[in-house]
């Protein structure tokens, strides 16, 4: 029998929205900076895009130390949003961004709709940004609520925002600090969101036996890294089954992503991109090797194109009675 020659050419390209990357594999927002402090480590041009740490209206100096604790197989961060703010940001940083070869996503937070807005409209315009993500992860502090984990407030949120997002990508960031993921999916896609991306961390805790203290100065952090990945995969999938795959809205998955193996389960699993974050810790060069690993598994199975992965997972309630 004869067997089909293996593909030649794979297409690793993607489409996110509008907007089509040359190929699945981004880093995640607060990993590598705005792009100039990570440059020295990795061809930038061998990502999909770039994500931003979350820039804010107003320069922030984040919480005191110790605000990184390494834990069993992930790290709890409360770094609090340290930025250089908008206004440096676009002085200082977007043009060392630009420079790069690589499309930009911008990571968005702030505390209130008004703040949000305010940011995007002025990022909006600039062309060396190809994509709007929105941190709605962090405590609106003026009047208590916490955007990603009320379906109601999100929804208000991204709407308003999609008014000035008009040029760029808008992304909304999920929290997973919820007990039904797929409502806050549904009100930022109805609000008008063109792509999600999750997860962010989860919050966590760790102490310190003999001090009997908690060892972040913040109390508590997020936790990141292969620990979540079990939880974020299934996050993901259930977006994508419930919410994003049938409304035809690309999801960005993240979660403790390190390998090429954990790559492909997040796109079976219903990721269109792949983000990956706490891995660049270990070796900031994971991207590249993630992504080569994907096109050894393409031409292994035989497929053209990386997308064909896609929400490819099965199971075996899917699939007609043997017999
Ligand atoms: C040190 C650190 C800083 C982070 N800062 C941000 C941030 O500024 N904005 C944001 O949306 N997510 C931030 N995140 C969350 C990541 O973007 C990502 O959602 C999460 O870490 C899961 O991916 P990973 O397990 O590959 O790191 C941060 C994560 C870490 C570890």
């Amino acid at each position: 029998m004869r067997t089909a020659e293996p593909p030649t050419g794979i297409d690793l390209t993607v489409r996110l929205g509008r907007l089509v990357l040359r190929n699945p594999v981004l880093t995640v927002s607060g990993t590598c900076g705005y792009g100039d402090e990570y440059a020295p480590f990795m061809d930038l041009g061998r990502l999909g895009a770039f994500t931003s740490k979350s820039v804010t209206l107003h320069p922030r100096r984040g919480n005191v130390p110790p605000r990184i604790i390494e834990t069993a197989g992930g790290m709890l961060n409360a770094i609090g949003l340290a930025n250089v703010g908008l206004e440096r940001f676009i002085s200082e940083k977007l043009p060392v961004l630009a420079k790069l070869d690589v499309p930009a996503f911008v990571n968005v937070a702030g505390h209130t709709i008004e703040e949000y807005r305010t940011v995007c409209r002025r990022l909006d315009p600039h062309e060396a940004i190809a994509g709007i993500e929105l941190n709605v992860s962090c405590p609106n502090v003026s009047d208590g609520l916490v955007f990603g984990t009320d379906p109601d407030a999100l929804g208000r949120l991204v709407a308003d925002v999609r008014k000035v997002v008009t040029r760029s990508l808008l992304i909304v960031k999920l929290s997973p600090n919820v007990t039904d993921i797929t409502q806050t999916a549904r009100a930022a896609i109805e609000a008008g969101a063109d792509c999600l991306s999750l997860v962010n961390t989860f919050v966590g805790m760790a102490i310190d036996v003999e001090r009997q203290r908690p060892l972040l100065a913040n109390r508590t952090g997020g936790l990141s890294g292969p620990a979540i990945k079990p939880l974020a995969l299934h996050l993901v999938n259930r977006v994508y089954r419930e919410v994003a795959g049938p409304a035809g809205i690309p999801l960005i998955g993240m979660g403790g992503i390190c390998t090429w193996r954990d790559a492909v389960e997040f796109m079976l699993a219903g990721s269109t991109a792949v983000g990956i974050g706490t891995a660049l810790f270990i070796d900031p060069t994971t991207p590249v090797k993630v992504l080569e690993g994907v096109e050894a598994y393409l031409r292994r199975h035989r497929l053209k194109s990386v997308s064909q992965l896609v929400g490819r997972l099965r199971f075996d309630a899917d699939e007609p009675p043997a017999g």
